[in-house]
């Protein structure tokens, strides 16, 4: 493949060294069915909804951790499309081309389908059943306490929220215990939902028996990357850099963004910790950082210039990933071959994850069934 060089070119100097000792031996000693010790990769689930491009605030969150473990985990990477219909349910005619973006956004960022599996979840039954189990071991009011959901009713401004919208945690605890996951890469507004999988894994094991592993969040070294308006970067608020914007549509977002508030002139004394432009060269743009931040408190530079080294940085950033965007985009017949191949992999699992899980609610009904 061409294109390979260039993803190995990025450096993600400034990774925070967060949880490296105890992620440095990621495997595990595992007890197989029989009674045999086992020594497994341990898992990694996470995953995002196709409702649209995936953008700067996903790869600081959770992608870069993703590319970063696959040598060490076995990921299972969920594109989420049930999770469209919480807010999106008049607009699932566009859930299957989002699914071809997901699919692009996570090969061009560099993961690779040899390493890990991508898969659609409408498409693994066993999801939908342990979604069933689950619901009945949370109650409504620890649903209506998750902190996530609620943000996402405020922001898509609904009234009524369906019982669906309430317990999609749920089943996002069934995605990611539907693998047996150990490890959730993911942004920080997907921690209330890690917490619930969480309790719902240790309420099963205690009713039941020791099924399932209690998984761990990993959030990436930016963890709530803010949008170019100062709020909470996402999709539908159109505040967002997507890792497939062109170069011209990079810069005149970034131009049009909010800054300081307080500065008027470029010689205005900035501030750059309530600035969100400086939030992205903290995040981007680690070398010239410390200068910037110097030079604006200063007022040596103004927004207009600030912004243009920003513009060109995350340029620069963004060109390996366009390089491999391009290579892959059209390639329909490979990405058909990775979510058929993703799909198949994950239901050898999550059958063997139901089987578990069958049998230890006494739900297998040998007796019943089988001579
Ligand atoms: N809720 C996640 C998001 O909106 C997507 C998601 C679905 C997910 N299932 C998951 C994330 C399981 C981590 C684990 O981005």
């Amino acid at each position: 493949m061409e294109n390979k060089n260039a993803i190995n070119k990025i450096k993600f100097s400034n990774i925070i060294k967060q949880k490296e000792r105890e992620l440095k031996d990621p495997k595990r000693t595992f007890t197989s069915k029989k009674g045999g010790e086992n020594k497994m990769k341990k898992r990694i689930l996470t995953g995002d909804r196709p409702t649209g491009p995936l953008h700067l605030g996903h790869y600081v969150g959770s992608l870069e951790n993703r590319v970063r473990f696959q040598n060490e985990y076995d990921c299972f990477f969920i594109i989420a499309d049930y999770q469209v219909l919480t807010d999106h349910l008049r607009e699932t005619a566009k859930t299957e081309r989002y699914i071809k973006e997901v699919v692009l956004d996570y090969l061009s960022v560099g993961i690779s389908p040899e390493k890990s599996t991508i898969f659609i979840q409408s498409l693994i039954p066993e999801i939908a059943e342990l979604t069933m189990y689950f619901s009945m071991m949370v109650t409504l009011a620890r649903l209506q306490r998750n902190p996530t959901v609620k943000e996402e009713v405020k922001a898509a401004k609904i009234s009524e929220m369906s019982y669906g919208f309430l317990g999609y945690p749920i089943s996002q605890a069934a995605d990611i215990l539907s693998v047996r996951a150990n490890l959730i890469p993911v942004g920080e507004d997907q921690l209330a939902h890690v917490e619930q999988t969480r309790e719902i894994a240790r309420t099963f094991n205690r009713l039941f028996g020791k099924v399932f592993p209690i998984p761990e969040g990993l959030v990436g070294r930016v963890p709530r990357l803010v949008g170019l308006d100062g709020q909470k970067m996402s999709k539908s608020r159109g505040n967002a850099i997507f890792l497939s914007d062109s170069p011209e549509t990079v810069r005149r977002k970034i131009n049009t963004a909010i800054t300081d508030p307080a500065r008027i002139h470029p010689t205005d004394l900035g501030h750059p910790d309530i600035c969100n432009i400086f939030q992205y060269h903290k995040a981007f743009n680690p070398s010239e950082c410390k200068e910037i931040e110097d030079d604006c408190k200063k007022g040596k530079i103004g927004c207009v210039t600030c912004k243009k080294r920003l513009a060109e940085v995350i340029n620069r950033f963004l060109e390996p990933i366009r390089e491999k965007r391009r290579y892959y985009d059209g390639q329909e017949k490979l990405i058909k071959a990775v979510l058929g191949a993703g799909n198949e992999k994950t239901r050898k699992e999550t059958k063997e994850t139901i089987k578990l899980v069958r049998e230890a609610m006494h739900f297998d009904y040998k007796r019943l069934l089988q001579d």
